[in-house]
């Protein structure tokens, strides 16, 4: 089992859109995958199609131990794709977990409990709230590696210091094994000369970290997460699909 945290403190850069669709296609080529949801906002939950009447076990309940595991894990419309989901209630639990005295190791735990690991997921990824608040570092604490996506535009690469500097206090306190997976560079537009300079600057900066797959911007990819499916199934074909498979290679190949 391989644990990802998909994360980057800054907002709509494709942390959700990168853990529904490289989940989807890890599980289109055979793996098992477990999507956990460790955002208030519920997007995974909500683009998964995961409907309210289905969230009544939530992460919050992963997190303190309020709910059986078998509850907890949600089927999705894709084959071998499976979901932690989320609701506004997990916004409290970056509060609830301040007095407790395993507060950074409460994901990791909750992960490693038999009734879970017997499931026997290949994957799981966990997406990130836009914040490296107490929940990313529970993310960080209970994971093998650290995927972060970039979009391609001007400001990108700010903020990536503050992120590397949480990942390595991270490794210092909590969790020394934990490694960066990769750089995604999202919403590309190869057309930008602005997006090319990001990738190439990227690449200058960050060399083999950065991911040789891209991820284009395309309309198919923002529309798949309001039929509740991840691009791969609501349109096998397009470009944003191929992109995500690609990466799921990338990433197996590593
Ligand atoms: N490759 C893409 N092409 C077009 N639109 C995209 C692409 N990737 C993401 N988007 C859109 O950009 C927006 C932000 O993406 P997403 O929700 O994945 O980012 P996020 O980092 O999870 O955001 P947040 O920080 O709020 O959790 C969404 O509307 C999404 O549909
Ligand atoms: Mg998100």
């Amino acid at each position: 089992m391989k644990c990802i945290a998909v994360a980057n403190q800054k907002g709509g850069v494709g942390k959700t859109t990168t853990a529904i669709n490289l989940g989807a296609a890890l599980s289109e080529s055979g793996k098992k995958v477990l999507v956990v949801d460790l955002d208030p906002q519920g997007n995974a939950s909500t683009g998964l199609g995961i409907e309210m009447a289905r969230r009544s076990v939530t992460t919050y309940d992963l997190l303190f131990g309020s709910a059986a595991i078998g509850d907890l894990v949600q089927t999705s419309d894709t084959e071998r794709l499976f979901v932690i989901p989320a609701t506004s209630d997990l916004s409290s639990a970056d509060l609830d977990m301040v007095g407790h005295q395993r507060r950074s190791f409460l994901l990791r735990d909750a992960l490693r409990q038999r009734e879970l690991t017997r499931l026997g997921f290949d994957y799981i990824l966990i997406d990130c709230p836009p914040s490296l608040n107490l929940l990313t570092v529970n993310a960080m604490v209970a994971a093998d590696s650290v995927l972060v996506p970039l979009q391609s535009e001007f400001f990108a690469l700010e903020g990536l210091s503050q992120l590397m500097l949480t990942i390595r206090s991270v490794r210092a306190e909590a969790n020394p094994a934990l490694r960066i997976e990769g750089i995604i560079m999202t919403m590309y537009d190869g057309r930008n000369r602005l997006a090319q300079q990001v990738h190439a600057d990227a690449r200058d900066t960050l060399g083999d970290l950065v991911f040789e797959t891209v991820i284009p911007r395309t309309v198919r990819v923002s529309e798949a997460p309001s039929y509740s499916q991840p691009v791969l199934s609501y349109d096998s074909g397009s470009k944003g699909s191929i992109a995500y498979r690609a990466l799921a290679r990338e990433l197996e190949q590593r």
